[in-house]
């Protein structure tokens, strides 16, 4: 019996089964939810482990990255992502949208009068109602009524016009608050073109009763997008290829809205040709310069690339490499998790951006915070929705 163990032992160690990873029943997983328990992973390659509230919003307070997998747990555990130590060498990315070719900014003469439209006013007035609510926390009665505000807002912005072909969705998650998507469809069928902000805000020190304006994160992606959506919408734009304007519910408990979202678009077998997150555009450091600083981690690399161009072409400011966030930074993480390319724009390298986030004073009267610097996000957003889902030609990559 003994030797019979050992013999199957070393017979596993030669195959290379991983005795590490301990594999959590369905069961197991609701009996530590109903003790108030989420299952939280904060770092690649290592199994996700269990936390209590008070141990996540620790997480928050100490800026480390995680992501709340307890709803996703069965499909995230088989993602390479989830097990693999190094996914920045990983090659074999699935969807290789922006492989073998060169593209290159093609819609200057339509851009130019769309982007002299994006407005600065618009976004103010919309990010002074979003930042009224006490706090967005995921689980806050404000919370709940900021995303039901931010619903009523989008469906008001696209009721202004008259477009059959657009529809707002309030996106049901199982807790108190909801996401919310946007979507134009495309004049035919064919990869979509996603924008990502999310909705909620958290006070590090109280999440439940806390203030947190959460003005610069994430409202400053959130007007953002919905300014994205308004210019295009005025302009008439009518993509080929389908697009998406998403707001996000809690991202800062751990990127749940999007996760669940995008763990469902690619049960789904929705094809996405690119995702940009919108998370903190309108702070940088006063003195410094002023740039539109990409994230080179759990991005495409291609994409990035790309983005670059649009900067250059569309942008009074430059771009710059930030250094790797290391982890789940933002929402975009959700998205890569299941290999769809993404790209990450920041307000400012490591250093120079938003000290004040999380916590009370993170306002628009801030000193640093720039209604100009994040006018440069919209319009590189705008740019990217167009460019990518203007013509046809994009979907034969
Ligand atoms: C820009 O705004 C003006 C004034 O509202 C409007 O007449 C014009 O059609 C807009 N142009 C575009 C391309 O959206
Ligand atoms: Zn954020």
């Amino acid at each position: 019996m003994a030797r019979l163990t050992t013999l199957f032992f070393l017979l596993a160690l030669a195959l290379g089964v991983s005795c590490t990873s301990k594999y959590i029943s369905s069961l197991e997983l609701q009996l530590q939810v109903r003790k108030g328990l989420r299952l939280i992973s904060t770092e690649e390659g290592s199994d996700p482990i269990w936390k209590t509230e008070d141990e996540i919003l620790q997480l928050k307070r100490d800026h480390t990255p995680f992501v709340d997998v307890t709803d996703v747990y069965s499909t995230w555990r088989k993602l390479p992502g989830s097990r693999s130590a190094s996914r920045l060498s990983q090659a074999d990315k699935i969807i290789c949208a922006f492989k073998d070719h060169d593209p290159e900014p093609q819609y200057q003469n339509e851009l130019a009068p769309i982007l002299a439209n994006v407005s600065i006013p618009e976004m103010e007035r919309n990010l002074q109602k979003l930042t009224s609510f006490n706090n967005r926390w995921f689980m806050s009665t404000s919370g709940v009524e900021a995303s039901n505000w931010v619903y009523s807002r989008v469906q008001e912005i696209v009721d202004g016009f008259d477009r059959p072909d657009v529809t707002v969705t309030l996106f049901d998650h199982t807790w108190p608050q909801g996401s919310i998507i946007a979507r134009i469809d495309g004049e035919s069928d064919g990869p979509l073109t996603i924008l990502g902000s999310h909705l909620d805000s958290v006070n590090q020190q109280d999440s439940m009763r806390g203030r947190a304006p959460g003005a610069d994160d994430d409202g400053s992606g959130v007007v953002n997008v919905m300014e994205v959506l308004r210019s295009l919408l005025a302009a008439e734009f009518k993509p080929e290829t389908p697009v998406e304007f998403h707001w996000y519910a809690a991202e800062e408990a751990g990127l749940r809205g999007s996760t669940e979202i995008a763990t469902k678009y690619k049960a789904q077998g929705l094809e996405v040709q690119a995702f940009m997150q919108m998370d903190m555009t309108a702070y940088f450091k006063p003195g410094t310069e002023e740039v539109i600083a990409l994230l080179p981690d759990y991005v495409d690399s291609d994409l990035n690339e790309y983005v670059k161009t649009l900067i250059t072409e569309y942008n009074r400011i430059p771009w710059a490499m930030e250094e790797p966030c290391g982890y789940s930074c933002s929402d975009h993480f959700s998205w890569d998790m299941h290999d769809y390319p993404t790209v990450f724009p920041f307000e400012a390298v490591t250093g120079d951006y938003n000290p004040r986030m999380h916590t009370t004073d993170d306002t628009a009267q801030l000193r640093g915070f720039s209604w100009e610097h994040s006018l440069e996000f919209a319009k590189l957003a705008v740019a990217f929705v167009y460019e990518l889902s203007a013509s046809a030609e994009w979907r034969s990559r």
